[in-house]
């Protein structure tokens, strides 16, 4: 596997490579549910890049300088997974001359006005826009894990016809439930156990909307509440329960459901959601 750190030489790479690579963008800190995208990628493309960029137009400047980086297991994981390249720029190198460029995030997302996030997605397009112009792609495997980042790709995509196809790929969890993240290296082994409950709460959802349709959602999202903080250190940041073709609340014509939660444990902020077809009944 290639080591490769400067832009220019990624952009020599891709004009003779780029058609026949999938590329698995990453933060770094891989885990498990990353080695499941590089495999995929793998399995789907001649080439694989994977790029290792803590992304500073996506993180508050604290959170910026505390991201965990660990560059030579990060090669050692994607080397293992299966990668050909990994990608590893510096920021100054990624944003040189004053950036400044902007896409605008569509209406649809109005759900992350009210989060107050809608800088950090601003600044995920800006970054994964820049991997496909540098890396010039066939296909980008992203999991289903932060769904309206995906959904925020798959639209810009669309609408800026970039020729990159992006491939979905299913949140990868821990036997108790817990969905795979970087973040999980920060919790104590207490908090990791409390952090069990996010999953626990989906899948209660999952049931009472099965059961009611789309009836009480205030009432869904409420027993969901009263569980995650029966966990002490478990605090609910955000629910939502959407159409995910849509993005606005689930509701009787929508034939799909996406709870979506956030939930800070011990300080730390993890999200998790889980996507599902409703059987049809009168009630729905
Ligand atoms: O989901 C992530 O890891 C990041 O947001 C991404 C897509 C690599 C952009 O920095």
């Amino acid at each position: 596997m290639r080591l490769i750190k400067s832009v220019a030489e990624m952009q020599k790479w891709a004009v003779k490579n780029g058609r026949d690579c999938g590329i698995v963008p990453t933060l770094g800190s891989l885990h498990e549910g990353h080695a499941s995208l590089i495999k995929k990628a793998r399995s789907e493309n001649g080439l694989v890049v994977v790029s290792v960029f803590v992304n500073p137009l996506q993180f508050k400047r604290d959170k910026f300088l505390a991201y965990p980086r660990n560059l030579r297991e990060d090669m050692a994981l994607a080397k293992k997974a299966g990668a050909d390249v990994l990608f590893a720029p510096s920021a100054d190198d990624m944003y040189k001359n004053d950036f400044e460029s902007q896409i605008v995030l569509p209406k649809m997302f109005k759900t992350l006005a009210h989060q107050g996030l809608e800088w950090h997605y601003r600044g995920v397009l800006a970054v994964v826009m820049k991997l496909f112009q540098i890396i010039l792609p066939a296909r980008a495997y992203f999991g289903l894990k932060d769904p309206h980042q995906l959904a925020l790709i798959e639209r810009m995509v669309a609408d800026l016809n970039v020729p990159v196809k992006i491939r979905r790929c299913e949140t990868i969890r821990e036997k108790s439930g817990l969905a795979r993240s970087s973040r999980n290296a920060l919790l104590t082994a207490e908090e990791r156990k409390a952090a069990t409950v996010i999953y626990k709460s989906l899948e209660l959802a999952k049931a009472r909307l099965r059961k009611n349709g789309h009836g009480n959602l205030r009432g869904v999202m409420s027993e969901m509440k009263k569980l995650i903080h029966a966990e002490k250190t478990a605090r609910v940041e955000h629910i939502e329960i959407v159409d995910p073709a849509s993005f606005l609340p689930f509701d009787k014509k929508s034939k799909e459901a996406l709870v979506f939660t956030a939930v800070n444990v011990g300080g730390k902020r993890l999200t998790d959601n889980l996507r599902f077809t409703l059987p049809v009944s009168p009630r729905n």
